[in-house]
Formats: structure tokens, sequence, C-alpha cells
């Protein structure tokens, strides 16, 4: 029990650095105060360019899959391996170190799903990306990917457990994501690199 535990929490802990608002802050910019006010990679670009964009975007991939590995590692399988993703995105979401305020777990749930099951990750990123890129909107690339994982975690006929995370994750995105579909409702929202004046 205590090592379920023990698991979980780590997971959170990974998942709650807010890579962010760290990277950001370097710049002197508070980025929950910029654009659409996410901690993201996405609106990373929009204030400050790719090179922060892409650090932030590895760090959050990499915090996800991390927490995976080093569960796996000491042999943690199964349902408590899908808990353990699902922490890291917890964390990632609603971040120990921001209040419980955070980010919207697409590049976490990502890094978590690399080492979960390397070849729907794998199936699912070209899917995703080229949403994005036909649509240049982020949001639209997002949710897409999260349906894309739940289909392809059925159609690959794989264990309950792991489509349950998927799931879950899908979930996740679209609630962190309910700002966005209003704005694409609306036609009000940013598109992919649409830069924004930094004011701090
Ligand atoms: O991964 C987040 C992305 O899908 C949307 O980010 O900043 O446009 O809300 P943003």
């Amino acid at each position: 029990m205590e090592g379920v535990f023990l698991a979980l929490a780590l997971a959170y802990l990974f998942g709650s650095i807010p890579a962010g608002v760290l990277v950001a802050r370097t710049y002197g910019v508070d980025i929950r105060k910029v654009g659409s006010g996410n901690i993201g990679a996405t609106n990373v670009l929009r204030a400050l360019g790719w090179g922060p964009a892409l650090v932030v975007a590895f760090f959050d991939v990499f915090k996800g899959g991390i927490a995976v590995l080093l569960a796996r590692a000491v042999g943690v399988e199964g349902w408590l391996l899908g808990g353990v993703a699902v922490a890291a995105v917890l964390g990632h979401n609603y971040s120990l170190f921001l209040g419980f305020r955070g980010g919207k777990g697409v590049a976490t749930s990502f890094g978590t799903l690399l080492f979960l099951d390397p070849v729907l990750a794998l199936w699912t990123l070209p899917i995703g990306l080229s949403v994005m890129l036909l649509t240049r909107y982020v949001s639209a690339g997002s949710m897409t990917g999260g349906v894309a994982a739940f289909v392809l975690s059925l159609a690959l006929g794989r264990p309950l457990w792991e489509v349950a995370t998927v799931f879950l994750m899908a979930l996740l995105i679209f609630w962190t994501h309910r700002e966005n579909l209003k704005r694409l409702q609306a036609g009000t929202e940013r598109r992919l690199g649409e830069r924004v004046e930094v004011r701090d």
C-alpha cells in the first residue's frame, strides 16, 4: 500500500514541475498573464518564440515519460502503471507548485504514452500533428490526438487498464480545453505561431 502511494505521489510531483512558468520566468515573463494564460509550449511559443517553446515541450513530455519509466523500473505494471500516468498528468494540470492550477496536459499525456505504449504513441502523434498543421489550431490537434489515442487503443486490442488510462487522459484533455472549444466555436482561437505582445 505504501508503495502504491509512493508511486502515485512521485508521479504527481514530477508532473507538477511547471516548466512553462519556470522557463518564461527566466525571460521576466509570467506566462499565466500572456496569451491564453496556459503554461504549455503553445503559449510560450506565442510569447517567447520557438526556442523556449521547444524547451518547455521537451520537459513537459519528459516529466510524463520519466514518471512511467521509473515506475516500470521498480516493477509497477497494469492498473497501477495507468494510475501513475494519470497522476503525472494531474500534476501538470493541477500543480502543487501553482496552487493546484496548471496546464492542459497534452505534452505530459504524450510523454506517459511514449513509455506506456510506444506503438500507440507513435500512431497518435502524426494524427494530432496533421490536424494541428492543417487547421493551424494546436488545440484542435490536441483534442484529435486524445480521441485518436483512445480509438487506437481499442482498435489495437489493448488491455482494459490501458484503454481506461487513455480514455481518462482524453477526457482530461477535453476538460482542460473547454475554453479553447468556446474560442474555436466563436472563431477567436489563436492560430499556431501567432505571436502575442508581452507586457510584464
Ligand atoms: O496543449 C495546449 C494546446 O492544445 C492549447 O494551448 O495556449 O492555445 O490554450 P493554448
